[in-house]
């Protein structure tokens, strides 16, 4: 039986790319993304430069814990196992205001971590089912702003403002919920270290961003984001490194790894890292290793989503 991935966000930018890679592969590739009619075009184009039909849209978005509950529900009814999950979609908006999702949660926090716990979560059964099956997580580099030792995830603002000084920054939601997804792929691999279900995350540092994603900034982010698209690298490189990671014997009986653009695993990072610690891409910061900050994430993920799972 062909091999079968979900892909979340795989309408744009890395996502459609990694779909793309997946098809000419011959994989059975579903799309997982929010807005089906702007999809549709991106999956027949994916059909067409692939040649392989077994491209499949299907709704879901990341922010809603109803829409991930009914699509994974869907899945599984259509599908009798899971061999890849790739949690690359990510939202990140240039000078957005503070906004909760549906469900009461910061929107980046909740799009770009608990929503990929919860997905995770209700798609494990799925994945145990396949003989080499692999989760994906994508991060970002602005995780090195916990190299500060100052940094921590700001877990009092993440259901409404409760600090009277408190400042929103896209930047600092952004980073939260890209180490704490981090964190997520760690605590998971342990969790899951009995099955065999394998758990890897990585540090993209650049991809060039598409016109429709550098339309949603408004200016002079725009201007910043077109300015940084000249240095960064088509996205079907990062693509290439998810099916990397996803499809490589050398990672087949690896877990818990994250790892950097040119595909080598990261280490922690000493307490007191030195500037070619903090400037290069061999280490992430300690903070992604402390195992109570793992446990505060996981616990708060799994309370905050508990009604949609059984523990
Ligand atoms: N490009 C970079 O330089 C860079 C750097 C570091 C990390 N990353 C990470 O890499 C991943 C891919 O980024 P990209 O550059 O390919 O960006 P992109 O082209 O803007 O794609 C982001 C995708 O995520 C989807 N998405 C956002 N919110 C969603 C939600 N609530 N439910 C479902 N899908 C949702 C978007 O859907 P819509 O089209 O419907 O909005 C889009 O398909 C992201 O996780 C991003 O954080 C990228």
């Amino acid at each position: 039986m062909k091999k079968i991935v979900i892909i979340t966000g795989a309408n744009s930018g890395i996502g459609k790319e990694a779909a793309l890679r997946f098809a000419i592969d011959d994989f059975n590739v579903v799309m997982a993304c929010r807005n089906i009619q702007k999809s549709e075009k991106v999956r027949d184009e994916i059909i067409r430069l692939s040649g392989n039909s077994n491209v499949r849209l299907m709704m879901l978005d990341m922010a809603s814990f109803n829409s991930i509950k009914e699509f994974t529900d869907r899945f599984k009814e259509e599908y009798p196992k899971l061999d890849i999950l790739i949690n690359n979609a990510g939202y990140f908006e240039h000078g957005a205001k503070y906004k909760l999702s549906e469900n009461g949660i910061e929107l980046t926090f909740a799009t770009n971590a608990v929503g990929p716990f919860l997905l995770t979560t209700l798609l494990i059964d799925s994945l145990k089912k396949s003989d080499d099956p692999r989760v994906l997580n994508a991060s970002s580099n602005i995780i090195k702003h916990f190299f500060s030792p100052k940094k921590q995830i700001d877990f009092a603002n993440l259901q409404g403002i409760k600090d009277k000084g408190y400042k929103h920054s896209v930047y600092n939601s952004y980073r939260n919920s890209k180490i704490a997804l981090l964190m997520l792929t760690f605590r998971m691999a342990k969790k899951y270290e009995e099955s065999n279900v394998k758990f890897f995350s990585l540090q993209i540092n650049g991809a060039r961003m598409s016109k429709e994603t550098l339309r949603k900034f408004k200016m002079p982010w725009r201007l910043v984001a077109h300015i940084q698209n000249l240095f960064f690298p088509h996205p079907s490189y990062m693509a290439n490194n998810y099916f990397e990671i996803c499809t490589s014997a050398k990672y087949k009986d690896i877990t818990g790894k994250h790892f950097n653009d040119k595909l080598e695993v990261m280490k922690v990072a000493p307490e007191n890292p030195a500037l070619k610690d903090i400037l290069g891409t061999s280490v992430y910061p300690v903070y992604a290793d402390r195992k109570d900050e793992q446990e505060a994430v996981i616990r708060l993920c799994e309370e905050l989503a508990s009604e949609y799972f059984i523990q």
